[in-house]
């Protein structure tokens, strides 16, 4: 089968499509032929090494397809099942993948393969975030950055859904109305803006609630700035670069500000969790309270282009790879 492989750390360069050999399911184990393939901001991450991978790896974490084998101890699937994961083990940028059964949840009707694709990942990080990370209430006054990109669609209009005050930021003028039909309230050009000077406008000073980051080194001292007395400060990507330092007595004390830097992999650590959420994250895509556009579809020997798209910012919502 075909399968994107990188042998060292670096640009999309690295990116190499490959004839690999395949074996057979584990007693837990399935094999998934998959349909679609999901592109996330973190396959960049572990392409450049800053989330560390064992070398030669492959690369992806979200995926959908259908069962083809299943091992002889497995209980919550048979072959023919169509399944989608969110989580390791890495390497949904491939035909086919064996995966441990508890790390896939089944696709109900009414949601494709395509669309389980784009939003397992990115729902399931949505909903941790505005429930569980930080449980966000009618009138909450949020700001999420990038809000026109993958997360940022599912993640915008879900907030909306719930009540909240959304206010977003986007690279560029082009993605303003794409934010707003994510269901922003207000939207803002934090290339051409000072989004501090432009949400306090909004809100006034110190007015916002929860700031969801995941642009990292280039908004973290602003997001902190736009925070109310005690808000909170949810640090989950670094699209722009990583925030290696917090500073207690400057950035968290004057505001006695609450500071996470959560993962999806510790809010779907039991089965439980992980199948409650992804029931979420279908229930409002089939509720039609989430509305998906797939912003682009690659072929699988185009993932480096699909990797020099996502990082050079010209990709708005969630894109995918047919295999
Ligand atoms: N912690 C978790 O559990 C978790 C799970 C999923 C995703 N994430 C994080 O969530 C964020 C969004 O992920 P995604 O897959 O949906 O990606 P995405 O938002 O579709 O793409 C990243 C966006 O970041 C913005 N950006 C700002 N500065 C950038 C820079 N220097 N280089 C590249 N992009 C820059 C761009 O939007 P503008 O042009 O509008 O600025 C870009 O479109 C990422 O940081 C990702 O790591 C975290």
């Amino acid at each position: 089968m075909k399968a994107i492989k990188i042998e060292k750390f670096g640009g999309p360069e690295v990116l190499q499509y490959k004839e690999v050999e395949i074996g057979k399911p584990g007693p837990n184990e399935v094999l998934v032929k998959y349909l679609s393939i999901g592109l996330n901001y973190i396959d960049v991450y572990h392409r450049t090494g800053l989330y560390p991978v064992e070398l030669p790896s492959g690369l992806g974490l979200e995926a959908a397809g259908i069962i083809e084998e299943i091992g002889s101890e497995v209980k919550l699937f048979n072959v023919g099942d169509r399944v989608c994961k969110a989580s390791a083990p890495i390497g949904g940028y491939s035909e086919k993948q064996i995966i441990p059964e508890d790390k896939l949840v089944k696709i109900p009707d009414g949601i494709s393969n395509e669309i389980a694709s784009s939003i397992l990942l990115k729902g399931i990080t949505s909903e941790y975030l505005l429930h569980r990370a930080y449980a966000v209430k009618k009138g909450s006054k949020i700001l999420f950055h990038a809000a026109a990109g993958g997360v940022g669609q599912i993640l915008c209009q879900w907030a909306n859904a719930l009540g909240c005050e959304v206010i977003g930021t986007v690279g560029s003028n082009s993605k303003i109305e794409i934010a707003k039909k994510n269901g922003c309230h207000h939207v803002i050009n934090y290339t051409d803006n000072n989004f501090v000077e432009e949400v306090e406008k909004i809100v006034g000073k110190n007015g916002i609630d929860v700031v969801y980051d995941g642009v990292g080194a280039k908004t973290f001292e602003g997001s902190l700035e736009c925070l109310k007395i005690r808000g909170m400060m949810i640090a989950f990507g670094n699209a722009s670069g990583y925030v290696n330092t917090i500073d207690i007595k400057k950035h968290i004390a004057p505001k006695g500000l609450f500071f996470t830097r959560p993962s999806i992999m510790q809010y779907t650590i039991k089965r439980e969790e992980l199948e409650e959420s992804a029931r979420k994250v279908f229930d409002a895509v089939l509720s039609k309270k989430i509305k998906i556009e797939i912003s682009k579809k690659y072929k699988l020997i185009e993932a480096k282009q699909a990797h020099i798209d996502l990082e050079s910012r010209v990709l708005t919502g969630p894109a995918i790879i047919i295999p």
